[in-house]
């Protein structure tokens, strides 16, 4: 398959324990404000009730770029053209990548995820609806550079990033990851990327915070997770489920919110939380064309194309990797 192949992307200890949620968890506990980092929220239960968030009649992101991606088919057969290599940041999902090869007609899929399970199941779905297209997935943690699969060095490559997943990263992280996909994509390739908009601060707190509950649900099933994996007693009753806006960096935060002073334990050691402290669990920012356009220039790409829904509120960007000399 790939130079990535045996890899080992998971550190379990003797007792089954992985070594890396272990100290995550227990250095965000440990720091002030706590926080602990949005990857552990993907356990199965996590990845199955995102599914069920992203079918929410308050969130709207996945509706909306589901939206630009059929709407906007001849535009990116124009732009983009036929004969790339899509390279995807994430497995996919089953239903924006078919719309986007569909629109393109490309020379090979691969896509890149850290999870080789999930890889599977994606491209063993989409070589059903897409038989003669050549797909070489690559089990890679893609916020470093990856090394793609030589059957597709000589084809120009386009970059895919829909979900905003980009806004779920820190200034700092998100310019580090378009730079490390720069360098996984090359000079002269292209980046197809979801961006969600700033809007009606009710509109943003409600995408994460849905009447029916699933995302407080999905927010308390890291504690959930902490509690099975890392013998942690948190008491489930005392946190409660916050989304709200912070304008200085125009994100949605997510925490987990004391709403009684607790104590409680993980792997051996005490933690204690005072009403109303939160440990702060994700974050998603928003985006307007500048901020957007600042972002991925920081990053090395160069905005070329710009789409929204029909109610304005997600974009998707084509950008390239091309160096312009123009610049004073
Ligand atoms: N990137 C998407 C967003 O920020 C999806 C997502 C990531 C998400 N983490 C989340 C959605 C937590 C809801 C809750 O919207």
């Amino acid at each position: 398959m790939t130079a990535n192949q045996g890899l080992k992307l998971v550190n379990l200890d003797d007792s089954g324990v992985d070594c890396a949620f272990r100290a995550d968890v227990l250095a965000g506990l440990q720091q002030e404000p706590k926080a602990i980092p949005a990857r552990w929220f993907y356990d199965e239960t996590g990845s199955r009730l995102f599914e069920e968030i992203t079918a929410l009649p308050e969130y709207y992101p996945t509706r909306a770029e589901t939206e630009i991606l059929t709407d906007r088919s001849a535009d990116f057969a124009q732009l983009i053209g036929p004969g790339k290599a899509v390279v995807e940041f994430g497995s996919g999902s089953s239903v924006k990548t078919p719309l986007l090869l569909h629109a393109i007609d490309p020379a090979a899929y691969v896509p890149l995820d850290i999870s080789g399970d999930f890889l599977r199941a994606a491209a063993a779905d989409l070589s059903t609806s897409f038989p003669g297209l050549p797909i070489y997935p690559v089990e890679a943690d893609f916020t470093r550079e990856v090394t793609l699969p030589d059957q597709v060095r000589d084809i120009p490559k386009l970059g895919f990033f829909p979900g905003s997943t980009i806004g779920n990263m820190v200034a700092r992280t998100a310019v580090d990851l378009l730079r490390s996909m720069r360098a996984t994509l090359g000079e002269g390739s292209q980046l197809l990327i979801g961006m969600d908009l700033i809007k009606d601060i009710a509109v943003l707190e409600a995408a994460y915070d849905d009447a029916a509950g699933v995302t407080a649900q999905f927010n308390l099933n890291l504690v959930r997770r902490i509690n099975r994996e890392l013998d942690g007693t948190i008491p489930l009753d005392a946190l409660r489920h916050v989304a709200r806006w912070n304008d200085d960096f125009a994100r949605i935060e997510m925490h987990l919110e004391a709403t009684r002073p607790i104590s409680f334990e993980v792997s051996g050691h005490s933690f204690s939380l005072e009403q109303g402290e939160t440990i702060h669990t994700e974050n998603s920012h928003k985006f307007d064309l500048r901020s957007a356009n600042m972002l991925l220039l920081a990053g090395g790409w160069t905005p070329l194309e710009r789409w929204t829904d029909r109610e304005g509120r997600f974009s998707l960007i084509l950008a390239d990797a091309t160096l312009r000399r123009n610049a004073p």
